[in-house]
C-alpha cells in the first residue's frame, strides 16, 4: 500500500489548520498517519496553552503520540467526539460529499467507527491525495482464519487481493486488533458506495478502507497556505 508522497510542510499546514478549528471543551477523534499527527501535536501545544480538550485515539500510534504531546484522552465508553481529524490516502468529491480510501497505516477499522461517531469529520491532506475518482487499492482488514475465503470473495467482485507484508518484521502486517490486511486492487472504483456495501457483506471482513460520504470538510495544506473544501453532500 503506497503512503503519501506529499511534502511534510503541506501536511503540517493541513493538520495545524484543522486543529485550529477545535474549540474549548470539545472531544476530538485523533486520526492516524503522518498528516493527522501534525494535528495531534498542534492540539498538544494548544492544551499547554490552556485549551480544554480530550482526545479519542484511532490506533496505538495515535494514542502514543497523544500521550507524548500531552493531549488528555478519553474513550467511546465515556464520550463521543464533537469532531474527528483524520488523514486519507485518496479523496474524491462525489454526490455524497467526499469519498475516501483510508488504511495506509492499517488503522481504518478504528478510524471508521471513531470518525463515524463524530459530529464532524475533518480530513487533512496534502494535494497529492486529491483525485478525480478513487483508484485504490482498498485495504480490507480480515480475521486471520478467514483470509482465504475473503480473498475468494474479493476475487469474485473483480478485485485482486494482496496480503500486506510487514516492513521490519518477517511475515504479514498484524493490525492493532490482531487481524490481517488484504490490499484489494480493482480496475477503477466507479461505484464506491456499491463496492463498500459488497465488501462489508463478506463474512470475515472486519472493515474496509472505503469511507463514503463521511467527511464534512477536507483541509488541504498547500505550499502557500490552506484550502478548505466543504462537503456539498
Ligand atoms: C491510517 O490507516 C490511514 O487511514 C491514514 O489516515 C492514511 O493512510 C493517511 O496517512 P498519511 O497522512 O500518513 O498519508
Amino acid at each position: 500500500m503506497k503512503r503519501s508522497g506529499g511534502s511534510d510542510e503541506a501536511k503540517r499546514r493541513a493538520g495545524e489548520a484543522a486543529a485550529d478549528r477545535v474549540t474549548d471543551g470539545q472531544v476530538v477523534g485523533l486520526g492516524t498517519g503522518s498528516t493527522a499527527a501534525h494535528a495531534v501535536r498542534a492540539l498538544g501545544r494548544a492544551v499547554d496553552a490552556g485549551l480544554d480538550v480530550r482526545g479519542i485515539p484511532t490506533s496505538v500510534a495515535s494514542r502514543e503520540l497523544a500521550r507524548e504531546a500531552g493531549v488528555p484522552l478519553t474513550t467511546l465508553a465515556d464520550a463521543r467526539p464533537d469532531v474527528a481529524i483524520d488523514g486519507a490516502d485518496e479523496i474524491a468529491a462525489s454526490d455524497a460529499g467526499f469519498d475516501l480510501v483510508k488504511g495506509g497505516g492499517a488503522a481504518h477499522a478504528r478510524e471508521k467507527y471513531v470518525d463515524s461517531a463524530a459530529d464532524e469529520l475533518l480530513v487533512v491532506a496534502d494535494p497529492t491525495k486529491l483525485a478525480a475518482t478513487l483508484a485504490g487499492p482498498v485495504p480490507v482488514e480480515v480475521l486471520p482464519d478467514a483470509r482465504p475465503v475473503v480473498a475468494d470473495a474479493v476475487g469474485a467482485l473483480g478485485g485482486e487481493p494482496t496480503l500486506r507484508a510487514a516492513e521490519r518484521k518477517d511475515g504479514p502486517v498484524v493490525t492493532d486488533n490482531g487481524n490481517l490486511v488484504l490490499d484489494c486492487a480493482f480496475e477503477g472504483i466507479d461505484d464506491p458506495a456499491g463496492l463498500a456495501a459488497d465488501l462489508s457483506a463478506i463474512p470475515g471482513v472486519v472493515e474496509h478502507g472505503l469511507f463514503v460520504g463521511l467527511a464534512d470538510a477536507v483541509v488541504v495544506g498547500r505550499e502557500e497556505g490552506v484550502e478548505v473544501r466543504e462537503s456539498g453532500g
